[in-house]
């Protein structure tokens, strides 16, 4: 009898503890709002700035329009980044798989050349041409914060 209220108590005491150690661990978390002031939700949150698509403008030109075309529309088996297929290709994904993509294997006949912030550069021209609305400050270089914004079709 005794060690059973015993055990009791002592279930009761665990109990109460685990229950304090959560309600600690949620207070101590930061809502979904003040985790990423900085960051936004989609391309349609201006995540580039105008300087830096013009210099991926220039990049673009020199490194991908030979395969992609001056319009981004495709050539051959080069698809076309902008548009439809486009759209329908990445709506809904994170612009760092677009990042990952590019810097893994773009330009096609010589990966790897360009530096991560030329391939930011060239997503900012890629935003910009698309239609997607420039802001005040550059895109980001790492996949770690691009993976917060989102491809979206047009609120
Ligand atoms: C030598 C030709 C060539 C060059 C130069 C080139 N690309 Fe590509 N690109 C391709 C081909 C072919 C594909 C599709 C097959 C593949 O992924 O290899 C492709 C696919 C892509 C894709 C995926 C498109 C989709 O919707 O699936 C992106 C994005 C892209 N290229 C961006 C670029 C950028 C940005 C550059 C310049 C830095 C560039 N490419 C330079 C040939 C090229």
């Amino acid at each position: 009898m005794q060690t059973l209220t015993h055990r009791k108590l002592l279930l009761a005491a665990a109990l109460t503890v685990t229950a304090a150690l959560t309600l600690m661990q949620v207070a101590a978390m930061p809502g979904p709002d003040s985790r990423h002031t900085l960051a936004a939700g989609s391309v349609w949150d201006s995540v580039y700035s105008l300087a830096q698509a013009g210099r991926g403008e220039a990049t673009f030109r020199a490194s991908c329009a030979n395969c992609h075309g001056d319009s981004l529309a495709g050539i051959n088996d080069a698809p076309p980044l902008t548009g439809a297929q486009f759209h329908k290709t990445w709506d809904g994904n994170a612009l760092s798989s677009f990042f990952n993509r590019i810097n893994n294997d773009m330009p096609s006949d010589n990966p790897g050349s360009l530096s991560k912030a030329q391939v930011a550069e060239v997503i900012a021209f890629l935003l910009k041409f698309n239609g997607y609305p420039a802001g005040q400050n550059d895109l980001a270089a790492t996949p770690e914060l691009l993976s917060q914004i989102r491809f979206l079709p047009k609120p």
